[in-house]
């Protein structure tokens, strides 16, 4: 859990927007509800001198200073780069620098690397066929990944691929702590949803330490409602993803602030079982997953994706309480007493009711 600076700042990010989100963290309970890692995304490198030594560029002036500020706030500090030769934004990557770069993040006290594919795809065009870019761009992966452990510091490896070739299959043996497992997320619902309801069938591949990761968070960027926000939380928890919030700390408004921060939400993506939920049930626009967590309790999401209010139901027997069960509203923050056989919930359009079922 942290956040990264794409989302909101893109390619006008500066070492003062980093240093506001670190106090950001801290000020909005937000570090203190788990969010650590401070991640700089693409656009803070410079040039190469002559020894091959990467220097951030101007709007980074002093990158061992921002690393120990932002541990001085108990946080930690993640980074960027690409195998290819550029970054998706044009600046340097790490093609044929991998060990100096993984050395110098190291110097720099970097806990945290993104490594996004980008420009390296023109070295895959190169290779001739499919079977050999795939073999040339996990070969890439696993140079990072052994670098990075060459370095002796933990820095975790965040893959960013687009779920091209099935990452969750090989993400592990790279070294890799999580992988993106699709394109780009966008501030809209469209987006987000499609990302979120696509990604039944992977949660075999994930488990502690090594997590299917459907991109950053947009909640708190201003382009959906409170209930489409609430969607996009609750199927990121459900899903265990990396939550990395991606909006402008310095301005959240109380109801972001309280869907980034919600407790029993934030205990249903960290459960120490670490099983990644999935899809129950999908009738049109309705749509219920469910996750299994630690001391016998599940965690249930019912979606409306239509237009207007629906009614959506979860059977109780089904999910493994044949005998009923006590339920929690995690958005309404209340207990609903025992349950049982079926409940049904009228869920607003975009929306969603996420409850906890224990034993
Ligand atoms: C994309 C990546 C985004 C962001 C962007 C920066 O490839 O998926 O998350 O890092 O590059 O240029």
């Amino acid at each position: 859990m942290g956040w990264n600076s794409w989302n909101h700042f893109a390619g006008h990010v500066t070492d003062a927007d980093i240093r506001a989100a670190a106090d950001a963290l801290v000020s909005t309970g937000m570090r203190d509800a788990g969010y650590v890692y401070v991640n700089i995304d693409d656009t803070w490198q410079g040039e190469r001198d002559a020894q091959g030594v990467l220097h951030p560029n101007e709007r980074f002036p002093d990158m061992k200073a921002l690393g120990d500020y932002i541990h001085s706030k108990g946080l930690k500090f993640g980074i960027y780069s690409s195998p290819g030769a550029k970054t998706c934004a044009g600046y340097a990557g790490s093609l044929g620098h991998e060990e100096q770069d993984a050395r110098q993040y190291a110097a720099w006290g970097v806990d945290f690397l993104k490594y996004d594919l980008c420009y390296f795809q023109d070295e895959m065009r190169k290779a001739g066929s499919r079977a050999a870019a795939r073999d040339l761009m996990i070969a890439a992966y696993r140079k990072m990944g052994a670098a990075l452990q060459g370095t002796g510091r933990p820095i975790l490896y965040s893959l960013c691929q687009y779920g091209l070739d099935e990452p969750w299959k090989w993400g592990p043996a790279v070294g890799a702590s999580m992988w993106r497992t699709t394109d780009d997320i966008d501030d809209s619902y469209a987006r987000m949803s499609a990302i979120g309801f696509s990604q039944a069938g992977l949660s075999g591949f994930a488990g502690p330490g090594h997590w299917n990761d459907p991109d950053m968070l947009e909640i708190g960027n201003g382009k959906m409602t409170e209930d489409e926000y609430r969607t996009h939380m609750s199927l990121w928890v459900l899903l265990a993803a990396p939550l990395l919030a991606g909006n402008d700390l310095s301005h959240v408004s109380e109801a972001d602030r309280r869907i980034l921060t919600n407790k029993d939400a934030i205990a249903i993506d960290q459960d120490s079982l670490g099983q990644q939920g999935e899809r129950l049930h999908q009738a049109g626009d309705l749509d219920v997953w469910t996750r299994r967590l630690g001391r016998g309790k599940v965690a249930v999401g019912l979606f409306n994706r239509a237009w207007s209010p629906r009614d959506v139901s979860v059977d109780l027997a089904e999910i493994g309480f044949p005998t009923g069960a006590p339920l929690r509203d995690v958005w309404k923050e209340q207990d609903l007493g025992r349950h049982t056989g079926v409940f049904t919930d009228t869920v607003p359009r975009h929306g969603v009711t996420l409850l906890i079922v224990s034993p």
